[in-house]
């Protein structure tokens, strides 16, 4: 079995975010998504991986390189553009040959992974298996109608009068019968070729289709909020680790994991909380739920249940909180005089200023 994971696209929805960074690598807990993906697949006992790379290959093959660090033997798979999840299988039909594989998007998180599912699938074998999770609105997804019989009945990509809260989970797994079915679908009105109407072709064929139904899982659906969230969920349990310097005037509380080559100074960490290397933190606060990566300044400030990137700094600033702080920011006291607020804030910004 082989995994086929797709990290081609361009990520509008997480913006600012994104407009510097593949959201594949949009770090929670200080690390890529995409390498939870990759960590969750070696798991369950795949090697071979086929990673469909875009505009954004070169950060994608930075990051990923040949998988060796996961245990993983990876081939990248260029797409020239992002005409759809089937495409993409289309584009790799002579990686994939006629093995069964899991189709995994690069920006999907599930807390609990797929080795269950992987040993559930090969032992039963279906033509195609599905992960669908109830969702508050549905309309960002694709979205499954089951009959009475507890069956798949009916698949629609993002509709605007959803027919159930079932969406389906970025996860699928197939055998090559799904070849047949890409080649069988048109684009639909994004323009894009949908995997949910190539396996709507296998319902209708009529194919054996499965699912299973999960809780946990995020996907980048444009609210920093629901980032903030499973940052939150994957620090919970998050093993403690000091390999950083602490000195005697710091307090480390709960579950806090300190990098090798971060420097914690006359600070209070309340976990749980991550601190990358390279990180110095002095003077300041630091609460629970907050990822600060590399080589970051923390000084004299204030902040919680917040992710900051790397090579950002806050200095004099109290308090921040359920905050999303990109590379390399600036976050400072104004001058006294005149008095004001000033932000020179990327595309798609947002500041809550209190009153
Ligand atoms: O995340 C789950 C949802 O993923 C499902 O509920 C939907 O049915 C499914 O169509 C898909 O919807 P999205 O619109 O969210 O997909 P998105 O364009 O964000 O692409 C998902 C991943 O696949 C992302 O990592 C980018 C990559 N991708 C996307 C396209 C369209 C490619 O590598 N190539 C592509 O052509």
């Amino acid at each position: 079995m082989k995994a086929l994971v797709l990290s081609g696209g361009s990520g509008t929805r997480l913006r600012p975010i994104t407009h510097t960074s593949p959201k594949q690598l949009v770090p929670v807990a200080n690390k890529p998504v995409l390498y939870y993906v990759l960590e969750d697949i070696a798991r369950a006992g795949i090697t071979d991986v086929g990673i469909v790379v875009g505009e954004t290959a070169y950060e994608i093959q930075q990051a990923v390189g040949d998988g060796g660090k996961f245990g993983l033997d990876v081939t990248y798979l260029p797409q020239e553009a992002p005409l759809g999840l089937a495409h993409a299988v289309l584009i790799a039909r002579d990686y994939l040959g006629d093995d069964d594989f899991v189709m995994y998007l690069g920006d999907n998180f599930v807390l609990g992974g797929i080795s269950g599912l992987v040993e559930e699938f090969r032992a039963r074998r279906p033509d195609a298996h599905l992960l669908l999770t109830r969702v508050a609105d549905p309309r960002g997804f694709g979205v499954a109608e089951i009959g009475p019989d507890g069956r798949i009945t009916g698949l629609e990509e993002k509709p605007q009068q959803p027919r159930s809260d079932m969406a389906l989970v970025g996860i699928y797994l197939f055998t090559p019968v799904v070849h047949e079915a890409v080649r069988a679908v048109t684009p639909s009105w994004r323009g894009e070729l949908e995997i949910t109407h190539a396996i709507q072709w296998l319902i209708d064929h009529p194919y054996d289709v499965r699912f299973s139904t999960i809780s946990g899982y995020w996907k980048d659906t444009g609210n920093p909020q629901d980032m903030l969230e499973v940052n939150r969920s994957v620090l919970e349990g998050l093993e403690p680790r000091v390999e950083g310097e602490v000195d005697d005037a710091s307090e480390i509380v709960g579950r806090v994991r300190i990098d090798a080559g971060a420097r914690v100074r006359g600070s209070r960490i309340v976990g749980p909380a991550v601190i990358g290397s390279g990180t110095v933190i002095t003077g300041s606060y630091v609460g629970p739920y907050t990822s600060i990566a590399e080589n970051c300044r923390i000084e004299a400030s204030e902040i919680e249940f917040s992710i900051v990137l790397r090579d950002s700094r806050l200095s004099w600033i109290r308090r921040v909180q359920r905050s999303l702080i990109g590379r390399n920011v600036r976050v400072t006291p104004a001058p006294r005089v005149p008095a004001g607020t000033c932000l020179i804030l990327g595309d798609d910004s947002k500041v809550e200023i209190p009153l």
